[in-house]
């Protein structure tokens, strides 16, 4: 057995996370522990296996945290989601460039404040970690202030968080707009600053092909050679009218896909918001790039966009990486939980199902794949970082209710999805240290 002598943690409950995919490796997939114990040292995973095994090799001053009867799961991981848009969410507007121009370009200008940023980013990180969201992929605003106020609150709790300042330089207000220089420049400096201090992680983040000019475009690309390890992270093709927008203003471009590959955005760090109309060349170059095309079902429905094709993206032949994401402000919920359940009524709608394994897989792992953290993030397996959540599946009166006939766990995680958000989440785990404000009771 594993010597676990250094150990200083333990967390006891019922352990599922994966290691393939359950779609193509069903119950293989599936990593299931009864009453299991993950065992860490620093934060990291050492060991992971029945209590009755390991507990009685745990050092004496190991400090166990016991969740008994409780599910355990890797923390979820939100691929695409912005800071300056928690004042956003829920605005009756029409489609996406509507609402873009009448309250998003407005909420976004007062993170140009520190101290308006500073309190967004401290409730944008409360309302994360009390919906077991461990780590995200953040838009910021377009000023280096709000991602300064990002990482600053994201260091304080010790989260694996990437995000990035907005790069715009045009069709937006003149107070959020930046310049090839001053955009490459600004975030070059946060890449300086943060880009691996501790578990902070840099995104570059030209808003999309709208507001960036082909100058800035070009920017964006230099600064992701310069710094191949940062993640890229844009929106495309998420509305019609955005996409003969798009179009109009690169003519040259045969379509959406061709306007990021032309300026070298589109590669195997690049996360594509939205990614709903698309034509079988663009997914078949997506496939070919390794690029992700991140799905936001609650934004997706909210703002009228469409409906992201799962099935089309996975097409055996060329499987194309997939995140799920909330999207907020565009989206309307913070939960995980809720935005998985949100994408399977999508499928729903177009004759596709997932399974509520796969729908968890997607959320953990797949999340992690996506962000290419799957060494580090989304799974227990021995090595990995533990951040972790403690979910609850009779947490309303309703979900209890409910659970009175359910005898398998692919059930539960169903109602868990179905039914569950924050209030389901009973205990949210950072490198295994317990971090859930606002608790109930
Ligand atoms: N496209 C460009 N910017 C945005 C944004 O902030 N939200 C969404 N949903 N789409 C966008
Ligand atoms: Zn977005």
């Amino acid at each position: 057995m594993k010597d676990i002598s250094r150990a200083d943690t333990a967390l006891r409950g019922r352990l599922l996370w994966f290691v393939e995919r359950p779609e193509e490796h069903g119950a293989g997939a599936v990593r299931y522990i009864e009453d299991g114990l993950l065992v860490l040292a620093g934060g990291r995973i050492l060991a992971v296996g029945e209590t009755s095994a390991l507990r009685p090799a745990l050092p004496a001053g190991a400090v166990i945290h016991d969740h008994s009867g409780r599910l355990i799961t890797p923390g979820f991981i939100d691929p695409h989601i912005h800071l300056p848009q928690t004042q956003v969410v829920a605005s009756w507007a029409a489609q996406l460039l509507d609402w873009l121009n009448t309250y998003t370009f407005v909420e976004e200008q007062k993170y140009g404040d520190p101290a308006h940023a500073a309190r967004g980013a401290a409730f944008f990180f409360d309302e994360l970690l009390s919906n077991g969201t461990t780590t995200a992929v953040a838009f910021c605003s377009v000023h280096s202030a709000s991602a300064e106020a990002f990482f600053a609150e994201s260091e304080r709790r010790n989260t694996r968080m990437a995000a990035g300042k907005v790069m715009m330089d045009r069709y937006a207000p003149d107070a959020l707009t930046d310049t090839p220089q001053s955009g490459y420049d600004d975030s070059k400096a946060l890449i300086g600053r943060w880009h691996g201090r501790g578990r902070q992680l840099y995104a570059i983040a030209p808003r999309f092909a709208i507001t960036s000019t082909p100058e800035q475009l070009e920017a964006a690309a230099a600064l992701s050679r310069e710094h191949p390890d940062c993640l890229v992270e844009t929106h495309i093709s998420e509305n019609l009218e955005e996409v003969a927008t798009a179009k109009r203003l690169y003519p040259e471009c045969a379509d959406y896909t061709a306007i990021y590959e032309k300026y070298g955005l589109f590669g195997r760090k690049s996360l594509m918001g939205h990614s709903i109309h698309l034509s079988e060349s663009e997914r078949q170059r997506y496939a070919d790039a390794d690029a992700v095309a991140v799905f936001c079902p609650t934004s997706n429905l909210f703002l009228g966009s469409g409906l992201f094709d799962w099935k089309a993206m996975r097409e055996p032949r060329r499987p194309v990486r997939i995140g799920v994401a909330t999207d907020i402000g565009g989206g309307t919920s913070y939960s995980m939980l809720q935005t998985m359940n949100e994408a399977y009524k999508v499928l729903q709608l177009q004759g596709q199902r997932l399974d509520s394994l796969a729908l968890f897989h997607a959320m953990t792992r797949g999340n992690a794949i996506a962000i290419g953290l799957d060494h580090l993030i989304g799974s227990f397996e021995p090595g990995h970082e533990c951040d972790a959540v403690v979910l609850d599946a009779r947490a309303t009166p309703a979900m209890a209710h409910r659970m009175e006939t359910v005898t398998t766990l692919p059930e539960e995680l169903f109602i868990l999805i179905t039914m569950g958000d924050d209030r389901a989440v009973e205990e949210t785990y950072v490198m295994g240290e317990p971090k859930k404000p606002r608790k109930r009771g």
